[in-house]
Formats: structure tokens, C-alpha cells, sequence
């Protein structure tokens, strides 16, 4: 076995003296583009085969330089909740590759300041409020499927995924909608753009700039959008400083842009590659909000990262302040002392308590928008579509980072779809 001072961290460092070489697991090679139909096959291998935790060497810009991982479901579960012993403050990043400072909120900020934050924001993103905006999101589904039910086919991740929940998210924050095309470019530089820090610091930088022209556009003339509501909002009784105001926004921008869209994308993949799923599902709508949580639970995004704050031992490993930890979504979703058969989809799976949406106190706030849009687009395709599959020789790859099929070419018979 090599020892830790012969092996260097991706960026060329060296590996911190505290980390056993026999720790040491590249993890990126298991989460690759692929065409399996469940993308992350691969990582039942990172599971059964890797130390439960361990030391992964690479590089993510803007995120971290080496990183231990978690990968069970009880240790992942406990990284998410223990904000004594694990910070947010250096997650999504991705402003410091231009020189920024601000804080992107409320992710980077820790309990309990992070409080004040959700309660400007929560309102916005409850059961109610979400509620409220149905009419709007299911107005934007149908206007796309007219586009495409006579025509027998569609990309359902490119025509479909891909606008209707941007064109939500965008309306809700007030964005011009003629913004969506340019917003997706750069944000697929950040989260789609295979690390290429170049193209990174393009995407964040763009972002960053028109987002500061819309604040100082809402600050002239207020309207009623969430931007407005986060420029003219308080905190504790005062105003967001600009640099609050900032963060808040890019961070929604980050975070509430194109989440939803990825998730639609696999969500039709699969759909598409299970006839006898697409049909019980049509034949029994109610159970559509217990398949989108399986849909969910099957594709997790993203794995997220947390900074230490205090030295500490997981199972016998020594973690020390300023490392790196990775809660493995892509494999604590598929644990089996979790969850029984966790390959498999089950429609009848009872406590599905999955890290997709992520868990503790940084849970994501759009998980109430993000059920309903990802709900009311299954119901209302499966509505108006009869049968789909995918259209031969289409290209099927999934690709990692924000994990995603970027085209799903589907056909149907146009005679058995409905017009409305
Ligand atoms: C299926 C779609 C979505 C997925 C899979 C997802 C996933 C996540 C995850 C994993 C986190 C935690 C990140 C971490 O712990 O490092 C998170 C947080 C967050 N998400 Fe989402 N998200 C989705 C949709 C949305 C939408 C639509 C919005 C807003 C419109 C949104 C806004 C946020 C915010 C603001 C946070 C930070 C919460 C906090 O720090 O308190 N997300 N999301």
C-alpha cells in the first residue's frame, strides 16, 4: 500500500498527513455519463466494495480540494444534521472563482443565524404558497404540451423539462422570460460544464452581473416578485445589506433554476423505458405523488459537502477541522438496511425518507415547488399522452454533475392524444 506522502490530492498537494493512504478512493470515476437505465448503477460497487468512509483526492472548483465521504444512511443522516460539527459556509462556492465575497444565502450560513433567512424566504415556499401558484404551473405545463400532443412526438427533457419549471421559477422571482435561454447557458457552465473552471468563472460571473442590474432594477421600481420581496425585505428588523441581497438571489438563481428540469428528464427517462409503470400510473393517478417521491428517492442530484469545524472520529477515522465531508447521496439513497429491493422502483414503498431534497436544517427550500411541479407535469403528460417510448436510436446518456439526460427523443400515437 502507498504511503500518504506519495499520494497527491488531484489539484497536485499533497494529502493531509491525517489521512490513511489505505482511505484513499477516487469517486468520481463511478459517477460518469452513462446509458444504463438507472444512472447511478455504478455506485452499488462504491457501497458493497469502499471503506464506509473514506478519502476521495479530487477536485471540485469552488467546493472543495479532497473530501472525505459518507456513504450509509445513518452516517449521511448525521452529517445533515449535526450543524455543531459540520458547516455549509463553504458550499456553492462558486462566486469565489470571480473574487467575490459575498455569501451565498441560506445555504453557506449555519444555525442559527441560517434562521433568519428561511423566515424571509419560507413564505414564499410553503404548502400554501405552492398551492397558490398551481394554476399558474399547470397553465405553464399545457401551454407546452399543445405545442406537441398532434405531432406524436417530443424531446421530453429538451422541449419540456428543460422550460416548464424555469418558466415558473422565473416568473415567481420576476426574471423577463426572454432571460431563459441565456440563463440556462450560463448555468449549465456552472453545474453541467464538466469542471472546466473557465467556463465556470464565465457562467457565475454573467449571473452575477445581470442578477445585480435586476436588483438594482427592483430597488428603483418594486414589484411583486420574490426578488422585490428579498431587496425591500428585513431581517431581525432591518435591512439586507447588498451583499445579502446578492447571495440570496444567486443562490435561488442556483439553486431553483434547472433542479427541477434535471429531475423531470430522468423521471421521463425511466418512465419512458417501463411501459407497465407508465400505464398503472395512468390508470391510477393517485399514486403519482408515491412515484415522483420514487423517482426522486432513485435519482439524487447532487451530493452535497460539508466543511468540519471540530476535530472528531467517524467509525475510527480521524476527521479533523477544515476537511471536506461528502454526504453520498448516491448511494445513502440506495442503502439497503434503509430501504428493502433499494434498486428497484416501488410504488408501494412506505417511509421513503430520502437525501434527494437533501435533510436537517439546510433541507431545500423548494421541496414543496419542486413535488408539486415535478406531480402536476407527470399527471398532465400522462393525461394527454397515451403510451410513450423512446425513439429508436435516440441517445440516452445521462450526465453527471447535475445529473441529467439532456435530450429524451419519446413518440406516441398521435390519434389516442388528447388536445386538452
Ligand atoms: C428536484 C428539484 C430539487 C432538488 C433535487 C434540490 C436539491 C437540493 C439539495 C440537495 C439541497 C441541499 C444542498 C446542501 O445540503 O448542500 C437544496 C437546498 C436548497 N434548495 Fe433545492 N432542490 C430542488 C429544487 C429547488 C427549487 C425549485 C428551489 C427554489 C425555487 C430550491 C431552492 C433551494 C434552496 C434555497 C436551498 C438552500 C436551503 C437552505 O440552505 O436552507 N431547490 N436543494
Amino acid at each position: 500500500m502507498a504511503s500518504s506522502t506519495a499520494i497527491k490530492l488531484k489539484s497536485g498537494k499533497d494529502l493531509p498527513a491525517h489521512v490513511p493512504a489505505s482511505l484513499v478512493r477516487e469517486v468520481s470515476q463511478f459517477l460518469r455519463p452513462n446509458t444504463s437505465p438507472d444512472p447511478y448503477a455504478s455506485t452499488k460497487e462504491v457501497f458493497e466494495t469502499f471503506p464506509r468512509i473514506f478519502f476521495s483526492p479530487e477536485f471540485a472548483p469552488g467546493q472543495y480540494d479532497g473530501t472525505w465521504v459518507v456513504t450509509h444512511y445513518e452516517d449521511i443522516r448525521d452529517v445533515y444534521q449535526t450543524d455543531a460539527l459540520y458547516s455549509t459556509a463553504e458550499s456553492a462556492g462558486f462566486q469565489t472563482l470571480i473574487g467575490e465575497t459575498f455569501r451565498m444565502i441560506p445555504l453557506a450560513i449555519d444555525p442559527p443565524e441560517h434562521g433568519k433567512y428561511r423566515v424571509l424566504l419560507n413564505p414564499w415556499f410553503s404548502p400554501k404558497a405552492i398551492t397558490a401558484l398551481e394554476p399558474k404551473i399547470l397553465a405553464t405545463i399545457n401551454v407546452l404540451i399543445d405545442e406537441f400532443w398532434s405531432k406524436g412526438g417530443c424531446d421530453v427533457a429538451y422541449d419540456f423539462g428543460r422550460i416548464y419549471p424555469v418558466r415558473v421559477f422565473m416568473d415567481l422571482m420576476g426574471f423577463p422570460p426572454e432571460q431563459l435561454e441565456e440563463f440556462l447557458a450560463w448555468e449549465y457552465a456552472i453545474l453541467h460544464g464538466n469542471r472546466d473552471v473557465e467556463r465556470m468563472k464565465w457562467g457565475i460571473g454573467s449571473a452575477v452581473a445581470y442578477l445585480r442590474g435586476f436588483i438594482d432594477e427592483m430597488r428603483r421600481s418594486p414589484a411583486e416578485n420574490l426578488t422585490s420581496h428579498i431587496v425591500h425585505g428585513e431581517v431581525e428588523g432591518r435591512p439586507l445589506t447588498d451583499d445579502e441581497i446578492i447571495g440570496t438571489v444567486a443562490f435561488l438563481w442556483l439553486g431553483g433554476l434547472d433542479t427541477v428540469a434535471a429531475s423531470t428528464s430522468l423521471m421521463f427517462r425511466r418512465l419512458a423505458l417501463d411501459p407497465d409503470l407508465q400505464q398503472r400510473l395512468r390508470e391510477n393517478p393517485d399514486l403519482i405523488a408515491d412515484a415522483v417521491e420514487e423517482f426522486l428517492r432513485l435519482h439524487p442530484l447532487v451530493n452535497s459537502v460539508r466543511l468540519v469545524k471540530q476535530d472528531h472520529e467517524i467509525h475510527g477515522v480521524q476527521i479533523k477541522r477544515g476537511d471536506h465531508i461528502m454526504c453520498y447521496n448516491a448511494t445513502g439513497n440506495f442503502d439497503p438496511s434503509e430501504f428493502e429491493n433499494p434498486r428497484e422502483f416501488d410504488l408501494d414503498r412506505a417511509n421513503n425518507r430520502h437525501f434527494t431534497l437533501a435533510g436537517g436544517p439546510h433541507r431545500c427550500l423548494g421541496s414543496h415547488l419542486a413535488r408539486r411541479e415535478l406531480r402536476l407535469a407527470l399527471s398532465e403528460f400522462l393525461r394527454r399522452i397515451p403510451a410513450f417510448r423512446i425513439k429508436p436510436g435516440a441517445d440516452l446518456t445521462t450526465h453527471p454533475g447535475l445529473m441529467a439526460v439532456a435530450r429524451l427523443p419519446v413518440v406516441w400515437d398521435a390519434g389516442k392524444a388528447l388536445s386538452c
